[in-house]
């Protein structure tokens, strides 16, 4: 029997200035201190990391970033290494769906960011989802079976659950309004779940991201395999985001 503590982590994108970053995230902070049996975190970006972990730092609530690059240091003019972040941030988001489609990043390139932001000791979420097309076609389970596939080959060993979690995120349901059903999120991140404990030995938490709002969230965390989200547009308001993350926190569950 394992208890699985949810995570909600906010992924605040391309927005917000430095100042309104730092307010944002105390907001976060008070409005979510005391939670139990949740875990709490902030994806600002890159220029507002250090100044959030000065206001976050050493609270409860996690910092992550946005992306990472597949090298440690030299000439890549503009990228961000992991050992950059290693120390004092916690979280690498890799493998967005709007990296994937906006700025074309591969399966492969997606592989080696993971493997990188592991390497030197940083907590990876893998972000994987099915286009719209996609699951139309019945393709859902060959994009994400492939995505995890080209994920892990670049890991020297299989990850544990500790080291990393996967954001189940279907391209046609983030910024768009339509989440998936409960029912379909709780399919694909089972599945998820079930492939890899197969090819790892055990399956991390696996968190669904997609229009989450307070409105879904406890339909959607009530599913058994659904172990907390990954929010865009609803964690750029502080009160939703904390109602987000209360309705995990009863979510300690025994499963
Ligand atoms: P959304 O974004 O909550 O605005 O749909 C989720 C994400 O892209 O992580």
């Amino acid at each position: 029997m394992t208890v699985t503590t949810p995570l909600v982590a906010g992924n605040w994108k391309m927005n917000t200035t430095v100042e309104e970053g730092v307010k944002l995230a105390e907001a976060v902070r008070l409005g979510t201190e005391g939670l139990k049996g949740v875990e709490v975190a902030v994806l600002p970006p890159f220029t507002h990391l250090r100044p959030v972990y000065d206001e976050i730092g050493h609270s409860h609530v996690q910092l992550g970033a946005q992306d990472v690059f597949w090298e440690t240091k030299g000439a890549f003019t503009g990228e961000v290494s992991p050992l950059m972040l290693a120390g004092w941030c916690e979280h690498a988001l890799v493998g967005h769906s709007e990296r994937r489609h906006i700025l074309g990043e591969t399966d492969r390139e997606v592989g080696r960011k993971l493997a990188a932001a592991l390497a030197a000791g940083l907590h990876g979420i893998l972000a994987v989802g099915e286009l719209e097309e996609e699951r139309f076609a019945g393709e859902w389970v060959t994009v994400i079976d492939r995505q995890l596939h080209s994920a892990l080959e670049f890991l020297p060993q299989p990850p544990t659950p500790g080291q990393y979690v996967i954001a189940y995120e279907p391209c046609w349901a983030i910024g768009t309004g339509r989440t998936a059903t409960p029912e379909q999120a709780h399919e694909v991140c089972a599945h998820i779940k079930a492939w890899l404990t197969e090819r790892t030995g055990a399956a991390p938490r696996v968190l669904y991201g997609g229009s989450v709002t307070p409105d879904n969230a406890a339909s959607l965390f009530a599913e058994t395999a659904i172990d907390g989200a990954l929010v865009g547009g609803a964690s750029l308001r502080a009160e939703q985001f904390t109602a987000i993350v209360t309705a995990a926190a009863p979510g300690a569950r025994v499963g």
